[in-house]
């Protein structure tokens, strides 16, 4: 049976005493509702560290609606069932008042690279995300965390972070993980209905299509519009983005020498979908 600890008392004497053998230890943040595309992450810290603590926190700070937030499955006996087989060391799942107690006063911020897209889309999403992810490694004491490619951005502003103020973790970024239609893994593929799940894959088909245009010298203004067409027309109700950015920093992609990432987010029967690529 894996360990799960509810509190920062519990976590820091386990950490410890790891880190007195010279142990390291890695962190896979989630908010639960485990897939593939989690357990992905949870072998790659296994490879790459001695120990591996899996945090499960639905953070209501990163959520812009009390509905989105109250539908979140909460899933945590099946979430550990999954976690058995990879013999994590530690799950930690805090209640709400256990990370953000009375009197909780502060917030990290990062400005730049967590403005555009989901940063203007979502107000106050980063700030939620970049405040727990801190939170973690300080409660959790760990020296490498592992991310989904998936949340691109997140990732970004996560590095920045981490940069920005010193934190003496390592931020490891994970492939995506996709079905074999091409559908980026994500707990939210549960909730498209069987017919908008087989329209699904055409995100990533789109996008491949005008990354390889792109690539062979197709202006974005041109391919980027095209593959919009093409997913309203297979049935997306809205493509919220489809953008063509620096990897990095996600400021618009004007010098083409460096790595470049198309970015998109589209709903489909009610369900928004995210997914990236690199160009
Ligand atoms: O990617 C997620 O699941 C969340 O944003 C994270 C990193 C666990 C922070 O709550």
């Amino acid at each position: 049976m894996i360990p799960i600890l509810r509190t920062v008392a519990e976590m820091r004497p386990l950490v410890r005493g790891w880190k007195a053998q010279g142990q390291t230890v890695g962190v896979v943040p989630t908010m639960g509702a485990l897939h593939e595309g989690h357990l992905s992450l949870v072998r790659a810290a296994k490879a790459g560290t001695d120990r591996v603590i899996v945090t499960i926190f639905v953070n209501p700070k990163q959520f812009n609606s009390a509905d989105d937030l109250a539908k979140y499955p909460r899933t945590e006996e099946a979430d550990a069932a999954l976690l058995a087989p990879l013999q994590v060391d530690a799950v930690f799942a805090p209640a709400p008042d256990a990370v953000y107690p009375a009197g909780f006063a502060t917030t990290v911020s990062v400005a730049g690279v967590a403005g555009p897209l989901d940063g203007a889309l979502r107000p106050g999403h980063f700030d939620g995300v970049a405040t727990v992810v801190t939170k973690l490694f300080g409660m959790t004491l760990a020296d490498r965390a592992y991310f989904g490619q998936k949340d691109w951005q997140q990732l970004q502003v996560v590095r920045r972070m981490a940069v920005d103020l010193n934190l003496p973790v390592d931020i490891i970024g994970c492939e995506t993980l996709r079905e074999a239609d091409g559908l980026a893994m994500s707990s939210r593929n549960t909730r498209l209905s069987a017919s908008d799940r087989q329209t699904a894959p055409s995100l990533y088909a789109a996008m491949v299509a005008a990354a390889s245009a792109m690539r062979l010298g197709e202006p974005a203004a041109a391919a980027l519009p095209r593959a919009e067409a093409r997913l309203l027309a297979s049935g997306f109700e809205a493509v919220e983005y489809l953008a063509l950015r620096d990897a990095e920093t996600l400021d618009a992609a004007a010098d083409l020498s460096r790595p470049l990432r198309l970015l998109a987010a589209a709903w489909l029967g009610g369900v928004r979908l995210i997914d990236n690529i690199s160009v």
